[in-house]
């Protein structure tokens, strides 16, 4: 958590000058921004209450806000959470923003009909703190909805190229925990299913990103075009809170 916010913290403005243009068009998943309207992961968000979960400058939150949802932006990072004031500001919408630690989160039980984050804190927090956090927060019926690198991009990735490639790099099973610029996670598939279901989680979806043919980036090393047309490079698991 220490190192991430150091991270965080010390990249904040580089980050949105070079990521900002791609971001502020809203309601877009991923690396590749793939629209909401086709990807369909989160459904009507109208008069529910949302949580983003590692919200960045609040750009999902904003999106949120403006289809009818009361949405509260979470970061770790001030220097996030002020590039997410000014946007909230700029867009004149009522986004409540809060700096917490997704492992421990301010809320109580059961505040959230929805919690939700586009390579937020679900890929830089421990999932076997954050999966029970989401289920304490969302209501009965509630949904868990997350981008994350998938798998396959993490047992490809290749250290000397500073890419995924088309070899296995890495064993799958034991993957957890990547200590790196960022210590980022990551489980076998079947971990994260037995995972959601000790926390009373239903696994509705899991939706591997594939961008199209003429798809750009402002995140190129995250893999090449070419690469994440073969494999899945990020994936959405939606989950949802059983009564
Ligand atoms: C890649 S950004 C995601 C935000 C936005 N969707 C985007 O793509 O820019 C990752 C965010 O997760 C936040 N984060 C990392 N660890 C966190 C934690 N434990 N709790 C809350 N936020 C965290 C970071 O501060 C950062 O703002």
């Amino acid at each position: 958590m220490r190192k991430n916010r150091r991270y965080w913290e010390a990249s904040a403005d580089a980050y949105q000058t070079q990521h900002g243009p791609q971001l502020s068009r809203l309601g877009r998943w991923g690396t590749w921004g793939i629209p909401e309207r086709r990807v369909r992961a989160l459904g009507d968000v109208r008069g529910l209450d949302v949580l983003e979960y590692g919200c960045g400058a609040a750009q999902w939150s904003i999106w949120l806000a403006r289809q009818g949802a009361r949405a509260v932006g979470m970061d770790l990072s001030a220097g996030q959470l002020a590039h997410a004031r000014t946007l909230v500001a700029r867009a004149r919408v009522p986004v409540r923003l809060v700096q917490a630690d997704a492992e421990r989160a301010p809320f109580a039980d059961r505040s959230f009909d929805l919690v939700m984050c586009d390579h937020g804190a679900m890929s830089f927090a421990d999932p076997y703190r954050t999966v029970p956090e989401a289920a304490r927060l969302l209501r009965p019926g509630g949904r868990l909805v997350f981008n994350i690198a998938s798998a396959w991009h993490f047992v490809c990735w290749e250290n000397e190229t500073d890419r995924p490639s088309d070899r296995l790099q890495r064993p799958y099973f034991g993957m957890r925990r990547w200590d790196e610029e960022t210590v980022d996670f990551q489980l076998p598939y079947g971990e994260w299913i037995r995972l959601f279901r000790r926390n009373g989680f239903a696994v509705e979806d899991l939706i591997e990103l594939r961008p199209s043919p003429s798809a750009r980036t402002t995140y190129p090393w995250f893999a090449p075009l070419a690469w994440a047309r073969r494999f899945p490079a990020e994936n959405i698991w939606a989950v949802r809170r059983e009564g």
